[in-house]
C-alpha cells in the first residue's frame, strides 16, 4: 500500500518542495489538515528544501516525526536522489546508496517506503542502477521503487533489469501540462500497473490569475467548468487529473490550506467526457480530430 491513487480509489498525495527546514509548525498544521483528510502520501527529495538547502526538507520531515511522532502514524514517505547539485545527474551505484543513507539519516527512519530516481541519469547504465535499487531492497534500506520524469524507453530499460517491480512513476502532469496524454507515458503505466504521481497539478499557479498567456484557454476553460460545477478552479484542475484511467495521484504543493481544501474537494467531482475533453481541447490549441 503506497498511499497512492488505485482503479476505484481516487486519492491525492501532499509534497514537501516548496517547505524549508525551519517550517516545522507550518509542515505539522499543512500534514494534520491533509490527513484528517485521507491523504497518507507524503512526498519529499533530498534535493528539496529551498532557501536552508540541500536534504532541509527531508530533515523537516525528520523534525515533524521528532515532535509530533504520531502525526506520521500509518504514512507513506517517498523521497528522491538522484540529482546531485552540479552535476546534474548522478545514479551511479556508489552515489545512490550513499544518497540513501543520508536520506534515511535525514528522516529518521530505518526504512524509505517509496525511493524514487528523481531524473533519468544519461550517463548511467540501466542494469548498474537497477542492481543499486535491487542491492537497497534486499538490505532493506527502501520498500519499493519508483521512477520520476523518465521516458517510456528508459522505463522499458530499467524494467529489462530491475528484479523488483517498479511501483510508481511522478510526472509532469496538469491542465497546463498534458504531454504524458499523448507521448505514452500513461499508456505504459496502465499496461505496467506503475502508479503515477503527477507533480505540479495546478501548474505552480498558472491555472490561477495571473498565469502565462500560454495558458489563457485552459484558464478560461477551467473557470467556465468551475461557474458550472460552482466549485473553485483549483477542484477542477484536481478533477481533471483524477478523471484519467491511468488512476492518477496528483501531488498537491500548495502552502495554502484554502487552496488544499479546495483541491481535496476535486477528488468529489464527475466530469462528463464533453467537460475533460474540453480540457485537453483548450490545453492543445486545438479540436481533438
Ligand atoms: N518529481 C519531480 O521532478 C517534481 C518536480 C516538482 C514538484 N514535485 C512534487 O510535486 C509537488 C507539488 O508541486 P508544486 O508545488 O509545483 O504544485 P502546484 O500545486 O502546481 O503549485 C503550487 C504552487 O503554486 C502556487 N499557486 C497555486 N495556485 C495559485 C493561484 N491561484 N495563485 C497563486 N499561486 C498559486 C502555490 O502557492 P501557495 O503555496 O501560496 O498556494 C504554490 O507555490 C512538490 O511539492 C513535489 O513534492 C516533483
Amino acid at each position: 500500500m503506497l498511499g497512492l491513487s488505485e482503479r476505484g480509489k481516487k486519492r491525492l498525495a501532499y509534497g514537501f518542495w516548496r517547505f524549508t527546514e525551519n517550517q516545522v509548525d507550518e509542515a505539522i498544521a499543512m500534514i494534520a489538515l491533509v490527513r484528517e483528510n485521507g491523504i497518507d502520501h507524503l512526498d519529499t527529495a533530498d534535493v528539496y528544501g529551498g532557501a536552508s538547502g540541500f536534504g532541509g526538507a527531508e530533515k523537516l520531515l525528520g523534525a515533524v516525526r521528532a515532535k509530533a511522532p504520531r502525526l506520521l502514524d500509518g504514512a507513506v514517505i517517498a523521497t528522491k536522489a538522484g540529482c546531485e547539485p552540479g552535476a546534474p545527474y548522478n545514479s551511479s551505484p556508489a552515489y545512490l546508496k550513499a544518497a540513501c543513507e543520508a536520506s534515511l539519516k535525514r528522516l529518521n527512519m530505518s526504512r524509505i517506503d517509496l525511493f524514487y530516481i528523481h531524473r533519468p541519469d544519461l550517463l548511467a547504465h540501466p542494469a548498474d542502477v537497477a542492481g543499486a535499487l535491487d542491492d537497497l531492497v534486499t538490505a532493506g534500506k527502501i520498500a519499493s521503487v519508483g521512477v520520476s520524469n523518465y521516458t517510456v524507453a528508459e522505463v522499458e530499460a530499467l524494467t529489462r533489469y530491475l528484479k523488483a517491480p517498479i511501483r510508481a512513476h511522478q510526472i509532469e502532469f496538469s491542465a497546463g501540462h498534458v504531454t504524458p496524454l499523448f507521448d505514452g507515458t500513461l499508456d505504459q503505466a496502465m499496461k505496467k500497473n506503475l502508479a503515477v504521481a503527477a507533480w505540479s497539478p495546478l501548474a505552480r499557479g498558472g491555472l490561477g490569475d495571473g498565469g502565462p498567456m500560454e495558458l489563457a484557454k485552459v484558464r478560461a476553460t477551467l473557470a467556465t467548468l468551475a461557474a458550472k460545477f460552482g466549485v473553485p478552479v483549483n477542484a477542477l484542475a484536481i478533477a481533471f487529473l483524477s478523471t484519467h484511467p491511468a488512476s492518477v495521484t496528483p501531488i498537491l504543493g500548495t502552502t495554502n490550506s484554502a487552496r488544499a481544501r479546495e483541491c481535496l474537494d476535486g477528488l468529489k467531482l464527475t466530469l462528463t467526457r464533453r467537460d475533460w475533453y474540453d480540457i485537453v481541447e483548450a490545453a492543445c490549441g486545438r479540436r481533438m480530430p
